[in-house]
């Protein structure tokens, strides 16, 4: 199985359009070891010619012209991507598909939970009927359903597995404190010749049982990397919000709720990344203790381009 990171930054990318915070504004100035990070998002791909696009950021255009593998091939009009799934319905990972319009219907996966909020507080899926249109397959994640198994046509090689996970629903939503099953997943991809397995979670609130079991069938992990600790965007003054109020949870915990660390430790998958990383994180910053200190736990920090192939 190949996986390209698309973007590997949170809602807003590093450096944020606005913001001269040390991160951004060290970036800009050339004083930051740092590299440039579009909105989360990754392709998969069994056969390196058939893509599955999970997520679909606001720079989906830029995305795709500086991966190759994702250019058109065959013919006048033509895209590799065969299929885009949805783990949330965010802003920075659904509002690409209004990039998508001037192709052919749109093959989308996601939740009936994520399928509403796209028919309602954010319409982009009614709106993109009068373009391309949309296909939309039912991920099965709702109520009592806590988790689905099944495959995609149009990607034979690969097996899929979504779990609900704890998170919160979007902003715009009239359910933002009052999440569901469904608004949020996270993914377990197999590749079906191999038996490789990567477990995709970019957003995830919190590790309980169901995660970790998930988490420990994988050999590689690409997980929530957002914040380094809860309150790192109010200490910055960047904010108001907490990480656990967005649904996020850090890297390093607090007495009682350990973060992403420990997690990540007691998994013997062969790559342990974080994604989805916020330009307050101090991890951005290639030469921080907080990079060093990652890089001791053996966890990586993706960036976009990274391939892995696994
Ligand atoms: C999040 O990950 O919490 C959201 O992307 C925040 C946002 O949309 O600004
Ligand atoms: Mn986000
Ligand atoms: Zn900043």
């Amino acid at each position: 199985m190949k996986i390209l990171v698309l973007g590997s930054g949170a809602g807003g990318g590093y450096p944020q359009w606005n913001c001269n915070c040390e991160l951004c504004g060290g970036l800009r100035r050339g004083s930051t070891h740092a590299t440039p990070r579009t909105q989360s998002s990754i392709a998969v791909s069994a056969d390196g010619e058939r893509w599955l696009l999970l997520n679909a950021s606001p720079d989906l255009g830029h995305q795709i012209r500086s991966n190759p593998p994702l250019h058109p091939r065959h013919g006048l009009r033509d895209s590799p991507i065969r299929a885009v799934m949805l783990l949330d319905a965010q802003i920075d990972h659904v509002t690409g598909l209004l990039s998508l319009r001037e192709g052919p219907p749109i093959e989308l996966y996601c939740t009936p939970s994520v399928f509403e909020e796209l028919t309602t507080g954010l319409p982009i899926l009614p709106t993109l009927e009068h373009y391309c249109g949309v296909h939309w397959h039912m991920l099965p994640i709702a109520g009592e359903q806590t988790a689905a198994e099944f495959r995609i046509d149009a990607l034979p090689g690969l097996s899929f597995r979504a779990l609900a996970i704890p998170g919160k629903a979007p902003p715009y939503s009239p359910r933002r404190n009052d999440p569901s099953v469904g608004d949020n997943i996270a993914l377990l991809i197999e590749d079906t010749a191999s038996g490789q397995r990567v477990f995709y979670a970019p957003g995830l609130a919190s590790v309980g049982e169901p995660e970790m079991m998930w988490m420990q069938q994988a050999d590689c992990v690409l997980v929530d990397g957002t914040f380094w600790t809860e309150d790192e965007m109010i200490e910055a003054g960047l904010g108001t919000k907490s990480a656990s109020d967005m649904g996020h949870l850090p890297q390093v915990g607090r007495p009682g709720r350990p973060g992403m660390i420990p997690v990540l430790d007691r998994l013997n998958a062969r790559r342990k990344l974080l994604i989805h990383v916020n330009n307050s994180n101090p991890i951005l910053d290639e030469r921080s203790d907080q990079r060093r200190m990652l890089a001791q736990h053996g966890i990586e920090v993706a960036h976009d381009g990274l391939e892995i192939d696994l």
